[in-house]
């Protein structure tokens, strides 16, 4: 249990963060999901909310349960979770931990798929909106710091510095998800701080430990 402090450096501001997979019907018993666990994004919640920020937490179906001490609004789908983020809108700073589906499903429907034997189903899909992006390249009412991640499985810095300008976000965590790391739902994250300044490695560690650097890091940021 992390106790607010009434006092903390975040006093006063708004922060969202996205958090968890989001699932992707397939038809109404189905769906496409990832291995995201929540457990990043929640610790991130969590540690800016421990600095006293007013957090709207905004998370997809995770293995962990959300932190206390924050607003809590559940999605399940990439649709649902952009429709809520800009919801919550406007806010001080926007943490984007989740993982999001890049692609749903076309013409999933009311109707269970069938199986008849011999003869495979085809699935077509549509992109999904860039949550990230519609916030971080906003006219009008962005917040003042937008932070974004980047999960790949190569060449992690040359794909994360290029994320980082494509996004127009400013600030990415990216780090390595190659299963060999047990990154995907372990304890420890090791990421690499890709800013306007260029890129900081951090080393391995706790979940927890990643989430409040990363949240002093805001709280001085928005001072
Ligand atoms: N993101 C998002 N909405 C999406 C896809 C990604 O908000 N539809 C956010 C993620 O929460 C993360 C960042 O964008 O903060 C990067 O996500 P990532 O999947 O690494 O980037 P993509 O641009 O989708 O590229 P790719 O999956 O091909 O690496
Ligand atoms: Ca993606």
């Amino acid at each position: 249990i992390t106790a607010r402090l009434a006092d903390g450096p975040l006093k006063g501001k708004r922060v969202l963060v996205t958090s968890g997979p989001t699932h992707e019907p397939i038809d109404p018993v189905r769906y496409i999901a990832n291995r995201s666990s929540g457990a990043q994004g929640t610790a991130i919640a969590s540690a800016l909310a421990a600095l006293g920020a007013d957090v709207v937490f905004v998370t997809g179906p995770a293995d962990v349960p959300p932190p206390t001490g924050v607003s809590v609004v559940r999605v399940e789908t990439a649709q649902q979770m952009h429709d809520a983020v800009h919801e919550a809108l406007p806010c001080d700073a926007a943490v984007f931990a989740a993982a999001v589906a890049d692609w749903k499903v076309d013409g999933a429907g009311d109707s269970k798929i069938k199986k008849v034997a011999g003869q495979l189903p085809t699935l077509s899909f549509t992109e999904n909106p860039d949550i990230l992006a519609s916030v971080a390249q906003m006219d009008t009412g962005r917040p003042r710091l937008v932070v974004g991640f980047a999960a790949e499985t190569d060449d992690v810095l040359a794909n994360a510095t290029a994320k980082h300008a494509r996004k127009g976000c400013d600030w990415l965590l990216a780090n390595d998800v190659r299963p060999e790391t047990g990154i995907m739902g372990g304890g420890e994250n090791a990421v690499h701080l890709v800013t306007g300044d260029g890129v900081e490695d951090w080393p391995r560690m706790a979940k927890a430990e990643v989430a409040r650097k990363l949240a002093a890091r805001m709280a001085e940021a928005l001072a």
